[in-house]
């Protein structure tokens, strides 16, 4: 078992620069990198931040290339919900990615079999992700990877869990419209990648990080697999740091 590497930041926007740091001195080693991007709260500080730092001339998205965990099943690509949408929003049409070099498994694809599987290809053809990006859910989900007997291993469609459309619900109306499934990396995609870099905000996030890095390894806290990844790095608030 390994422990991850755990930097402490104050707060979130400290988490988020930390996290930029990284992320610079990544895409000036390899322009051309392909990054593993994650949706919801915890990474929009770091997004501000690689959103501040092309501006100010430190970063350059114009060869970087991106894949996304994961989209919600059903949502079309211009919902405000969408995965799609939100990183349009708080991260692509901010810096100079072109759009072609990002991916996001699509949530209304017809054939979603043969769409994982072109998903797999193409991150394949890339040669592979540099850095992955991870936030992690109550249930110990990564991408949308929930508890259960074993370990996915590629692009798949998942059901959400209830704690899930819970903790989802506060992006939509009422949880009723919370999408119930999702199309998601498997946790062989994700454990596939060269450098992991796990984010987590806010006292809530406190016991999963502690059963992720210092529990046993099981499929029922699905990110307790990264024990077993040789380069994964956690940065967390006080708030959440686990000791
Ligand atoms: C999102 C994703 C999820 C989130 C997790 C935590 O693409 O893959 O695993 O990282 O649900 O979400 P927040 O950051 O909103 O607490």
């Amino acid at each position: 078992m390994l422990h991850p590497r755990i930097i402490v930041a104050k707060n979130p926007e400290e988490v988020g620069k930390l996290a930029a740091d990284l992320f610079e001195t990544e895409i000036q080693k390899k322009p051309a990198c392909v990054l593993g991007l994650a949706t919801g709260s915890t990474p929009l500080p770091l997004y501000s931040e690689l959103v501040a730092r092309e501006k100010s001339g430190k970063i350059d998205f114009s060869k970087v290339r991106s894949a996304n965990l994961d989209e919600y099943k059903g949502l079309t690509p211009d919902h405000e919900q969408s995965y799609f949408s939100f990183m349009r929003n708080n991260l692509f049409k901010h810096i100079s990615i072109k759009p072609e070099n990002t991916i996001i498994p699509s949530g209304i694809s017809e054939d979603v079999e043969a769409m994982c599987e072109e998903y797999e290809t193409k991150i394949e053809e890339w040669g592979g992700v540099d850095v992955q990006l991870l936030g992690i859910g109550h249930d110990g989900h990564i991408g949308f990877n929930e508890p259960c007997d074993h370990f996915p291993q590629k692009t798949h469609e998942v059901k959400l869990a209830d704690m899930t459309i819970e903790a989802n619900k506060r992006f939509f109306n009422s949880a009723d419209e919370v999408p119930k499934a999702a199309v998601t990396m498997g946790i062989g995609t994700i454990m596939a990648a060269k450098k992991i870099i796990m984010l987590a905000t806010g006292a809530d996030k406190k016991e999963i990080l502690h059963k992720t890095f210092w529990g046993s390894v099981t499929p029922q806290v699905p990110a307790s697999i990264l024990q077993f990844h040789p380069d994964v790095t956690v940065i967390c608030d006080e708030a959440a740091y686990p000791f």
